[in-house]
């Protein structure tokens, strides 16, 4: 019957727009995504079979209308303004100054919100509905771009309840997020499509589409943060009680605002989320002050272009241009070959920056990379600064990049640079050396490996030295204290050094007589060098720089082999039993081991001392050593593999079977004979929980 269906399409979509508020808007979502899209499917299924019950306000709809042939001009009816800009405690402290002159000295309360790096737009929704959406054009006069904004999942088209007033204007940011503008890039670079320069060109450009359908298939997401105009009768007092009626009404608001008593508190929160700015889900470029009592905003006022009870305190800006000068080529350790961008110097993520690493040839082509090129340079947070783009001179529209990833370490080593005038559209200009710029060997490239690498063994390229020489001396290595960059530079040039092994010969006298040592630092120096003699064999197998045998592969080494001598005779298949070492990594560690001249320095490294712990030693004193435990039954929360390597961490044994010298059984659900055994011997069982406790007590969960 046709209002059965009715009855059901309407059921239908109110149960979509409270999951999609659930997910999309509260990040609280209630039901499995396969469950949400069962009611999606049903929904798309009944709309085919019944198109004239097709209505605009339809979740169905959000996947993007027929293209535009143009954007419609939308005037606002209330400006959209912008923001004074202040970048100091004391810019801020003046401007609650002028706040305060004006108000005659009453108290004011602020609401803080993160400034968030996308484009304000303005929502209209009339009874409850999504009217139009509007960008913020000149502040006058905007786009419609209401096709685009009714594809972005937290865009409610219909409110929650009723207490909506009638007409009202909503303003916000549409953003991308870091996580989705990460993971847009690199199913685009997968997909050899062109990838996005940033998250708010991203969303600048996804809001610009003529055609729906492009902007539903970005990642957009919407944060409400104030109510532009209200019709009818009833007005919220304050910043803060706006926000919870937006939120109530379904729209989504940002979390972080938060209310703060004074200009002190304020200051705080800006600290805070300056700190956290890294850690955010989201680029933001400041924090957004605003005087709270929205009756003081209406006495505050404006001025021509932006009111005077906000206040935009900005941060360093993480993104700049700049020129690249030229293009020098560093060997790392592992005698890869990194490229690195030499840059016009700028003022970015607050330091001037005049490197950027470009990882690898294959990066360079990417970007269409050329020597004199104008480039946006990024520097978030601590991470090494990258080219996120080259800028085509002239170009206009949505920019898009070629990529980002991990920084690497170098040093510097042969150069390519210009003469500017030259070197206007000079990609391509841009080549790899094939020798390497430190000692001369070719330079290899092996088949379907982005990276290029010096052919010399480690011991034979003074820039391999340096790394690895920096590397055993780390801190998470052999922590060997003022052995510093500089330092080694030195001994190695001098040729005081060569290997790790060197470094326990090094001889006071001549170490005094470098350079910036004199007597007391060589004496430091030496002591330092002896104390890191007695060490960790985790940290020993770190220090050695076996390809791919990071930080934690190096303690997994450790824990499974006990020693040194086991480790160096494994073969491949032994190392994969090895937890997080797979078939490249093994083949690595074996090929190191394997070579004469890698298990020549591991024997004289121990000849000059280098020790640490016996694995006897070091079992006898785990929590659990001497022990002997049994596994019984199935474990809820980790599979009994992982409970095994839990308990052989703290010394146990793990058998297979009960006997009277059994000290302890774990038995989970379904536990059989096992347990009977245990009973009958007198041998003391614990459940899962008790378990998991002990683990917890001992730190390994
Ligand atoms: S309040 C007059 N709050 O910053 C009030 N703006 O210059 C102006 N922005 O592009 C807006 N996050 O879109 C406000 N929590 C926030 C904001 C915010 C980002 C943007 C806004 C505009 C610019 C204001």
């Amino acid at each position: 019957m046709a209002d059965e269906v009715q009855a059901r399409l309407d059921e239908l979509r109110r149960l979509i727009r409270r999951h999609d508020h659930l997910y999309h808007g509260l990040d609280a979502p209630e039901i499995a995504n396969a469950e949400y899209d069962a009611l999606f499917d049903e929904l798309l299924a009944l709309e085919r079979a019944h198109p004239d019950r097709i209505t605009e306000d339809s979740p169905s709809q959000r996947v993007g209308g027929a293209p535009l042939p143009e954007f419609a001009a939308v005037t606002h009816e209330v400006a959209m303004l912008s923001l004074e800009k202040v970048a100091t405690a004391a810019e801020l402290a003046e401007w609650h100054g002028r706040c305060l002159g004006r108000l005659g000295d009453e108290s004011l309360a602020f609401c803080c919100e993160p400034k968030i790096d996308g484009v304000a737009v303005a929502l209209i929704y009339e009874h409850g509905r999504l009217a139009l959406a509007a960008t913020r054009g000149d502040g006058r006069t905007g786009e419609d771009i209401t096709a685009n904004v009714r594809t972005i999942p937290s865009v409610p088209l219909r409110l929650q309840g009723d207490a909506a007033p009638p007409r009202f204007e909503v303003r916000g940011e549409i953003y991308i997020s870091k996580q989705d503008f990460k993971a847009f890039n690199e199913r685009a670079r997968a997909a050899d499509e062109r990838t996005l320069v940033n998250p708010r060109n991203g969303a600048a450009g996804s809001l610009r589409q003529l055609d729906p359908k492009i902007t539903a298939a970005r990642p957009l997401k919407m944060y409400c943060y104030s109510l532009g105009w209200v019709a009818g009768d009833w007005r919220p007092e304050t910043q803060m009680e706006a926000l919870q009626h937006l939120a109530a009404w379904g729209l989504r608001t940002n979390p972080e605002a938060k209310l703060v008593q004074d200009i002190a508190a304020c200051q705080a929160y800006l600290e805070d989320i300056a700190e956290r700015r890294g850690a955010l889900p989201y680029d933001i470029d400041g924090v957004v002050v605003k005087v709270n009592s929205l009756e003081q905003q209406r006495r505050l006022g404006a001025v021509t272009r932006r009111p005077r009870w906000a206040v935009a305190y900005k941060y360093p800006a993480e993104e700049a241009t700049t020129r690249v000068l030229g293009v020098e080529f560093q060997v790392g350790r592992t005698g890869a070959i990194t490229p690195v961008a030499k840059l016009e110097p700028v003022f970015v993520g607050g330091v001037t920056v005049s490197n950027a690493t470009l990882h690898n040839m294959d990066e360079v082509r990417r970007l269409g990379l050329g020597l004199g090129d104008r480039v946006m340079v990024r520097r978030a947070g601590d991470v090494i600064p990258q080219i996120v783009s080259v800028i085509k001179e002239g170009a206009g529209g949505e920019q898009f990049e070629a990529g980002d990833a991990d920084g690497a370490p170098a040093i510097d080593q042969g150069a390519q640079t210009g003469d500017e005038a030259a070197l206007a559209n000079s990609q391509g200009n841009i080549k790899l050396p094939t020798q390497c710029p430190a000692c001369g060997s070719p330079v290899v490239r092996p088949e379907g490996e982005a990276v290029a690498r010096c052919s010399a063994a480690a011991t034979q390229c003074p820039a391999q030295r340096k790394e690895g020489l920096q590397h055993y001396a780390s801190r998470l290595a052999m922590d060997i204290e003022g052995l510093g960059y500089k330092l080694v530079e030195q001994l190695v040039e001098t040729g005081m050094v060569k290997t790790p092994a060197d470094l326990y010969r090094l001889d006071a006298r001549e170490l005094a007589a470098l350079p910036r040592m004199g007597d007391k630092s060589a004496e430091n120096l030496l002591q330092a060098l002896s104390a890191s003699r007695s060490t960790t064999l985790a940290r020993f197998i770190y220090a050695l720089g076996i390809r791919e045998v990071g930080e934690a592969t190096a303690q997994n080494l450790a824990a499974h082999f006990g020693d040194l001598a086991p480790l160096c005779n494994a073969t491949a298949e032994e190392l994969e039993v090895v937890p997080d070492v797979g078939p490249i990594v093994a083949a690595k560690i074996a090929a190191y081991f394997g070579n004469k001249g890698n298990q020549a320095l591991v024997d004289e490294l121990v000849a000059e001392g280098v020790h640490w712990p016996t694995v006897e030693a070091r079992v006898a004193a785990m929590p659990l050593a001497g022990q002997t435990w049994v596994l019984t039954g199935s474990l809820e929360e980790m599979p009994r593999s992982e409970a095994k390597q839990k308990l052989i961490g703290l010394g146990a044994k793990v058998a297979g079977s009960v006997s009277k010298n059994t000290a302890q059984v774990v038995a989970g659900p379904a536990a059989g004979n096992k347990l009977a055994r245990a009973e009958e011997l007198g041998v003391p069982v614990m459940d899962e929980a008790a378990f998991l406790d002990l683990l917890r007590a001992n730190n390994v969960l």
